[in-house]
């Protein structure tokens, strides 16, 4: 059974095909990235979540274990509550779930992450900012036969994430048929603004 994650859904003002999903780092909300989906232009529905996991009164999209490392029995769990939630508002609010496209920053990034490892077929792309491999004890066996574009976005100087790391994380998801748009951030863990216009020019390529 899933429990209700906070949300706000915002029609697009003309027909929409696409609904742009976001998804907040640690410590974020619904509003957060709210101000950002202006950019993507008016034909986009906008579905935002709010996390439903709390560290310290923190919302996340899933647990951290006391080691920092990610607790993928948690990750596993969140991600199939958060799409079973996802379809019912796709039911309620009139979206097609087919045509999500994700923008996801850090925490959310990997809950972003988690949705093309364990429903890779679900996303119609993704966007990631400072991305991080949600899963790597339980790395799923995955296969997308719809090779939907992923924007991955590391930044070269984030002390969280290793670079190698990143490479794997890059390599795992084009071993699984996602195409995959590399653009280094010259940046830490912050994002900058050419994140957002880098998203925004590879989302108008795409969609
Ligand atoms: C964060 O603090 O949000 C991490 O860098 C990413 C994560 O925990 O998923």
């Amino acid at each position: 059974t899933y429990q209700d994650l906070r949300y706000i859904y915002q029609p697009a003002r003309v027909p929409a095909a696409h609904t742009l999903l976001l998804l907040h780092g640690t410590g974020g909300d619904e509003y957060d990235l709210l101000p950002l989906a202006s950019h993507f232009g008016p034909a986009l529905n906008v579905l935002s979540l709010r996390g439903n996991a709390l560290e310290n009164g923190m919302p996340r999209f899933f647990r951290r274990l006391a080691t920092g490392h990610f607790d993928e029995e948690d990750v596993i769990f969140r991600t199939h509550e958060l799409v079973q939630f996802v379809h019912l508002l796709s039911e309620r609010e009139g979206f097609d779930v087919s045509q999500l496209v994700a923008l996801g920053y850090s925490n959310g990034a990997n809950m972003a992450g988690a949705l093309l490892l364990l429903y890779p077929e679900l996303l119609a792309g993704a966007i990631l900012w400072r991305p991080m491999q949600p899963l790597v004890r339980h790395v799923p066996a995955f296969c997308t036969n719809r090779h939907q574009s992923v924007l991955f976005q590391p930044g070269i100087e984030d002390s969280l994430v290793q670079l190698s790391a990143s490479a794997c994380y890059a390599a795992l998801l084009k071993q699984g048929g996602f195409e995959l748009h590399r653009q280094d951030a010259n940046a830490g863990h912050n994002l900058l603004h050419n994140d957002l216009e880098a998203a925004v020019a590879w989302f108008y390529q795409h969609f």
